[in-house]
């Protein structure tokens, strides 16, 4: 059975991120589906102390089950509102400790580091026209390259300050699941 691992980037609890996140997950059809929200993770921080460099894994423990998760994950479904151009703070943390296999990689030249290959979709949501979307795609295909995983598809729904996602705004994002769960 495909293994979808779903990481929601917003603390608010009636978020149109993760509201149009669950649209696109409902066309998964029979998965195993976990998921995660980053404020409740609560990451720490990567502290760049090299650990990694010289030992495999992270100083850290907090993640370990999260990154379990992820090495298994056939899709990794990532949804966030725009914060200042980037993610918010508890998703960039979550982004920066991938650094584990970044070091993997480089430091002790496993390739590919992550063992199995993803597909990932973004689903990205912002208060203005057209903010954002660019900076936040770039930063996770850049770092999507070391990880074995494949950014297949970017959801991008904005100007939230004035609008809410309708019907047919969900049933474009039940389409995309499709496409993407299917491809
Ligand atoms: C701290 C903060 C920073 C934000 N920065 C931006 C921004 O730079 N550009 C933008 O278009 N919207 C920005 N927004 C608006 C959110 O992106 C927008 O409300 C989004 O739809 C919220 O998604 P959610 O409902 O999933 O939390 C910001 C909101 C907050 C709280």
């Amino acid at each position: 059975m495909k293994k979808i691992l779903v990481l929601n980037g917003s603390p608010r609890k009636d978020s149109v991120s993760s509201a149009l996140c669950e649209s696109f997950i409902s066309a998964a059809g029979e998965a195993e589906i976990k998921k995660y929200n980053a404020y409740t993770l609560n990451a720490k921080p990567c502290m760049g102390c090299g650990y990694c460099d010289r030992n495999v894994g992270c100083c850290f423990s907090d993640l370990d089950e999260f990154m379990s998760d992820f090495e298994q994950a056939d899709y990794f479904v990532i949804s966030t509102p725009v914060y200042n151009s980037g993610v918010p703070a508890p998703l960039k943390a979550i982004v920066d400790r991938f650094q584990r296999y970044y070091a993997l990689r480089f430091a002790h030249g496993v390739k590919p580091p992550v063992a199995k290959h993803k597909k990932a979709a973004l689903i990205i949501t912002a208060g203005s026209k057209g903010e954002g979307k660019d900076e936040i795609k770039a930063m996770f295909e850049r770092q999507f390259t070391v990880l074995n995983t494949e950014l297949v598809t970017t959801v991008f729904f904005d100007s939230t300050d004035k609008r809410t996602p309708d019907e047919n705004i969900n049933e474009v994002v039940v389409q995309e699941g499709e496409s993407f769960f299917n491809s």
